[in-house]
């Protein structure tokens, strides 16, 4: 049974829109958006796709493909219930939109099925959240950029889910282009793209299977700690964001925080935007090792600094280097989820199967590992209702 088929099924009327959403992976800036650093994601080839129809009445009702539970909320009364699941990300765009002032003038039936695997670091819900808001905005004409749906998107995810996270996914999603990694400037959300044409080599992504756990809290405490270092330093050095400060502070910064905790939670914040970059001069350079050694180091920064990693990310990203990846690192939130790394073209088949039993061995668990291209943002794929 195709899309339309199932939508049919679901709600008893034909779809009359369809959009579609990408994933993302960020190549080298972790944990540092929500401390106002640089950070270089992109958009990939894996996408959640929404079929659409209007309602005649106010109720936005929704179904997946892939989980099988059917909500439904009436617009003028939503609100967060742990049990809507991932239905929150959905009722949560539309009161956001709700409070900002736009005009919905009706309900919708919403069917959405997706390729990007849950909980994988890959960012299913950014994809979500910029997906409803970018199909909201075209059925109901709200003349919203892509720059400001992905600000929506995160006050959605900040406010209404819970998750203190940074803009990067939401922008990258919303604003990603073909071929191109984005160099996000999160303090002053400004951007702006590099070619990632790196020849004979190219980035492959590495699925622990291993569903990422605890990350909202232990998300949140990251944030909360940094805000806590932030809170000593600010008025020592005159600064907004831990990103402000330079690695050559660093000792002197140990001093005034006098706790090593807090000392590492800095230290990591610090090299890591120092990393993003040297990797944009690596990249412009085509110094491919010296691009590998970058995605190296900021793995051991997160793994023994922020301490976001866990015994599975760190299997397979030894296990890739093992396997004769030049670099190798997790990407995203962490505790599981997804790693990253770059590999010899043409030695994807070997690297493929010596991953894998390396990991297994490790694990028992078989790794997903996959090519992806870099994807353009959300696009409107079938929309018969409008001229
Ligand atoms: C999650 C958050 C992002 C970012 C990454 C870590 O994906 O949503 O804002 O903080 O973690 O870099």
């Amino acid at each position: 049974m195709n899309l339309e088929e199932r939508f049919y099924q679901e709600f008893g009327i034909k779809s009359e829109y369809k959009y579609r959403a990408p994933a993302r992976i960020n190549l080298i800036g972790e944990h540092i958006d929500y401390n106002g650093g640089k950070v270089l994601p992109c958009a990939i080839s894996k996408y959640i796709t929404a079929l659409v129809s209007k309602r005649n009445d106010n109720i936005i009702s929704i179904s997946s493909t892939e989980i099988d539970k059917h909500f439904e909320l009436n617009l003028s009364c939503i609100e967060y219930q742990k049990e809507y699941d991932w239905g929150n990300y959905v009722f949560g765009m539309f009161y956001t939109l709700l409070n900002e002032g736009y005009n919905i003038s009706c309900g919708l039936n919403i069917l959405v099925s997706s390729d990007i695997p849950l909980a994988s670091g890959l960012s299913s819900s950014a994809a979500l959240l910029d997906l409803i808001c970018f199909l909201t905005n075209d059925i109901f004409n709200l003349k919203i950029e892509n720059r400001d749906i992905a600000i929506l998107a995160q006050k959605c995810e900040n406010d209404f889910c819970g998750l203190k996270s940074g803009i990067m996914d939401e922008a990258a999603i919303a604003l990603g282009k073909e071929n191109k990694c984005m160099l996000l400037d999160c303090a002053k959300f400004e951007y702006k793209y590099y070619n990632l044409e790196l020849n004979d080599y190219s980035f492959v992504v590495l699925k622990t299977n291993k569903p990422r756990k605890l990350v909202e809290s232990k998300y949140n405490e990251r944030v909360e700690e940094c805000t806590k270092a932030l809170n000593i330093l600010k008025p020592i050095y005159d600064i907004e964001n831990l990103c402000d400060l330079s690695t050559t502070e660093l000792v002197n910064i140990k001093d005034y925080l006098n706790d090593d905790l807090l000392y590492r939670r800095v230290k990591h914040v610090i090299t890591e935007n120092n990393r993003v970059n040297e990797f944009i001069k690596a990249l412009q350079d085509r110094k491919i090792d010296h691009l590998a050694n970058i995605l190296n180091d900021s793995h051991l920064s997160l793994k023994n600094d922020y301490e976001v990693s866990g015994m599975h990310l760190d299997a397979i990203v030894e296990s890739a280097i093992h396997a004769g990846a030049l670099g190798s690192r997790m990407t995203g939130a962490g505790f599981g989820g997804c790693a990253i790394a770059l590999i010899k073209k043409s030695d994807f088949n070997g690297f493929k199967a010596k991953v894998e039993k390396e990991y297994f061995e490790k694990t028992n668990i078989i790794p997903d590992i996959f090519v992806v291209k870099i994807a353009n943002g959300p696009k409107v794929l079938n929309n018969s209702k409008k001229p």
